[in-house]
């Protein structure tokens, strides 16, 4: 395998555009996650995607494009209301869910009569796709079930022999996956919070709805309409508690339960903010990012429950965040990533 950290180096993008179209796959940033990417025309070389992540392959892939000229052969149609947002919000983190044409193979899908497209912004992606001169199928480049890639170290970790090339962009900007946006039906409904929010949405096109999977907290949804909602999500390999309430009894609480679990000789972890950071005792505090500030805990949330891991923590206990704006996804991934394990003081 070959990494690469020359990320704007025009070259290199057309070494990693050469292998996808010779049916290979490429792991490159976007200013979500880092995304495994594949020419989404061709069924052998999706496959790899599933193979290399050990995905489930019922659970339908993204498919990006670089300008809108692009989405036209992958659909059957497009609502006014997809228009809208795709003027507003495209390149951007807005998934959108199309009726398919027949050219998109099913392996994508999963056999469904919808195709989901985003266009990255990101200007290695966007190259990275234009030089291939195909769609690129891409998930997150992670295996399956961990947390999202939010680095390219991120990536090396989980899919290091297993893919052909990464194209290392830094430290992602956003940090959360794409909002997941079904427009096929009259009121469009999220299939899963991402940083375009529900409020950003309905100012520009009226009534959205929240599917109820995700407002269900269940951790085993049979039938999400995003299939990949189902599946135990962004976990880190330590056992993760979310304790919820009024902040300082979540600091007490928190303190208490690290002391007991410290003496039953587990090595405690404690997903902390700036703000609180200093109140805890621990073997490892991490600070997520600023309360006040929630796309700071947004961009570091992946990092900081895989450091955890990195540092061998048996349990981790993480403070709640604010549900409000991009928050409702931090608390959609942070509740996921804890099978919805969460203490209320
Ligand atoms: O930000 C992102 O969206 C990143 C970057 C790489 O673009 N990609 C990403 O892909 O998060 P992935 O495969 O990890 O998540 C795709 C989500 C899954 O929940 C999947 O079930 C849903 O999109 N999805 C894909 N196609 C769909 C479809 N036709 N209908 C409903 N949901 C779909
Ligand atoms: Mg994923």
């Amino acid at each position: 395998m070959k990494i690469d950290y020359d990320d704007m180096d025009l070259s290199i993008i057309k070494e990693a555009a050469q292998i996808i179209r010779n049916g290979g796959i490429v792991a490159f940033p976007t200013e979500t996650v880092y995304g495994l990417g594949a020419n989404a025309l061709d069924q052998e070389s999706v496959k790899k995607i599933y193979l290399a992540k050990g995905r489930p392959s019922d659970n339908p892939l993204i498919v990006h494009i670089s300008s809108i000229e692009e989405l036209y052969p992958l659909v059957e149609s497009i609502k006014l209301k997809a228009k809208i947002l795709m003027d507003l919000f495209w390149p951007g983190p807005l998934t959108l869910i199309f009726p398919k044409s027949k050219i998109i193979p099913d392996s994508i899908t999963a056999g469904l009569s919808t195709v989901a497209v985003r266009m990255p912004d990101n200007k290695i992606a966007r190259e990275l796709i234009k030089y291939s001169g195909v769609p690129i199928a891409a998930p997150s480049a992670n295996i399956s079930g961990s947390p999202s890639p939010t680095k390219a170290e991120h990536v090396i970790k989980d899919l290091n022999g297993k893919i052909d090339m990464i194209l290392d962009g830094g430290s992602v900007r956003v940090g959360l996956e794409s909002t997941v946006l079904d427009v096929t039906r009259d009121t469009p409904v999220i299939l899963r919070p991402g940083g375009i929010t529900k409020e950003m949405l309905e100012k520009a096109i009226g009534e959205v709805l929240i599917d109820s999977a995700i407002i269900s907290e269940k951790e085993f949804v049979d039938t999400p309409m995003a299939p990949g909602m189902k599946y135990k999500h962004y976990s880190p390999k330590a056992k993760l508690v979310i304790v919820e309430g009024e902040i300082n009894k979540v600091i007490e609480k928190i303190n208490s339960l690290a002391k007991e679990n410290k003496e039953q000789k587990l090595k405690v972890g404690i997903m902390a903010t700036e703000q609180t950071r200093e109140n805890y005792q621990a073997d490892l505090i991490l600070s997520v990012g600023d309360r006040d500030k929630a796309e700071t805990i947004a961009a570091k949330l992946f990092d900081t429950l895989r450091a955890f891991d990195e540092a061998g923590i048996d349990i981790i206990f993480s403070e709640s965040f604010s549900y409000e704006e991009i928050g409702f996804a931090i608390m959609n991934r942070l509740k996921k990533a804890a099978g919805y394990n969460i203490l209320r003081v």
